[in-house]
Order: C-alpha cells, then sequence, then structure tokens
C-alpha cells in the first residue's frame, strides 16, 4: 500500500527526529529533504554552480559528513531560493514518496508542492529560542563551535528567507495539523504525532 506522510517546518523544529519515529513505527522509508538543499549548498560553497549541481545531484552526495554545519545550512537555504534549483530536485522527492511500502518526507514544501496530495500531513513549529537552543545543543555534541546568539540569529535568518521566496516558501498546508514541539518532551511530541500518523493510516484501511 502507498502511505506517504509529509512533514514540514521552520529550522531545528524537531522534524527529523519525529520523522525518523513515525517511518520507524509504521516501517516507511523517511526522507530528509534538506539534505538535497544542503547537499546542492556544500557544492555551491566549494565553487559549483548551484543549477548544474542540483541538475547533477546523486544520493550518494547526501552521505557526506559535513552537511550539518552552520555555513553550509546558510547555504543550503540561499539555493533553496532557486527557482531551477527546487524544480530539479523534484523528480527525486517524488519518486521517493511513491515507493512501495511508503514514506515519510520531511522539509518545507512537502505538503504543499511536492506531495500535496500525502495521507498526513504535520506542520513541525516551536519558539526560535526553543529552536536555537536545540540546534546549539546538537551543534555541540557533534563538536562544532558556535555561540547561542549566533545559531539564533542563523535560524531566523533561514526562515525568513523560507518564508519570503517566490517558490515554494516555507507555509503549512491548510490540511496540515500543526505540532507546537515548545513545551513538549520529545517523547511527547511523537507520541502527538504518530496519533495523527495512526488515524489517517486507519481512515486509509
Ligand atoms: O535541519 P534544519 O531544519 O535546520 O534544515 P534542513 O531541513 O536541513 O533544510 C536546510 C535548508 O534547506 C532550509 O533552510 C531550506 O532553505 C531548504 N529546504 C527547502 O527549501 N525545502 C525543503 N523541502 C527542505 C529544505
Amino acid at each position: 500500500m502507498s502511505f506517504i506522510v509529509a512533514i514540514d517546518g521552520p529550522a531545528a523544529a524537531g522534524k527529523g527526529t519525529i520523522s525518523r519515529a513515525v517511518a520507524e513505527h509504521f516501517g516507511l522509508a523517511h526522507l530528509d529533504t534538506g539534505l538535497l538543499y544542503r547537499a546542492v549548498g556544500a557544492r555551491v560553497l566549494a565553487g559549483g554552480d548551484p543549477v548544474a549541481v542540483a541538475r547533477a545531484l546523486d544520493p550518494v552526495d547526501l552521505e557526506n559528513d559535513n552537511l550539518r554545519t552552520p555555513a553550509v545550512a546558510q547555504a543550503a537555504s540561499e539555493v533553496a531560493v532557486i527557482s531551477d534549483v527546487r524544480s530539479a530536485l523534484v523528480d527525486f522527492q517524488r519518486g521517493f514518496a511513491r515507493r512501495a511500502g511508503g514514506a515519510v518526507l520531511d522539509g518545507r514544501d512537502i505538503g504543499t508542492v511536492i506531495c500535496p496530495d500525502a495521507d498526513a500531513k504535520l506542520f513541525i513549529t516551536a519558539s526560535p529560542e526553543c529552536r536555537a537552543a536545540r540546534r546549539h545543543k546538537e551543534l555541540a555534541e557533534k563538536g562544532i563551535e558556535a555561540t547561542f546568539e549566533t545559531v539564533l540569529a542563523d535560524v531566523m535568518a533561514r526562515d525568513t528567507r523560507d518564508s519570503d521566496r517566490a517558490t515554494a516558501p516555507l507555509v503549512a498546508a491548510a490540511d496540515a495539523v500543526q505540532i507546537d514541539t515548545s513545551d513538549l518532551s520529545v517523547d511527547a511530541a511523537i507520541a502527538r504525532a504518530v496519533a495523527v500518523v495512526e488515524a489517517a493510516h486507519r481512515r486509509k484501511r
């Protein structure tokens, strides 16, 4: 059975953690679509042309260890504004979504543009301060040094760029269920997401 879960939201809202847990719970494949933009951003920082790089992107590029740095995150959000970059990445994402057995995709435009017919849609948010605090901790755990203030500024700059762009801006789909994770534990946020997806799964059976 094809079953597609779309999970969107602003930077560092917890989409990755929730998506991985939902995928595991329902036995679905998971694609972090931010990695596609990060992989393009990383190659552009190394001197590549954004559109050419996006058109030639190879799935192995997503395994590169350097994709989680703040510099690559900024570069990702800069290339993500270019509509030819976005269209070069559409087929890969839709192909992944349609795989037998179903899939969870997380990003910014999954419920609105990539998979508007997804079976379940979630929009994960949290206050900018919470998101920056979580990202700051994640970066520290990876040994990447950055002050809380720089991480907060990075998250807010990306949110503004992602929300204001003309093509596929960051916005909740009208039929997405919103979950604000600011005051939720990881387990509570996952439980809410699983409950929403479970309800959609029952409707489909
Ligand atoms: O992990 P985090 O939420 O910080 O970011 P990400 O999901 O890895 O995405 C990095 C950047 O890629 C975002 O700031 C967006 O500009 C872009 N992106 C996008 O435009 N569309 C997507 N579906 C996913 C990411």
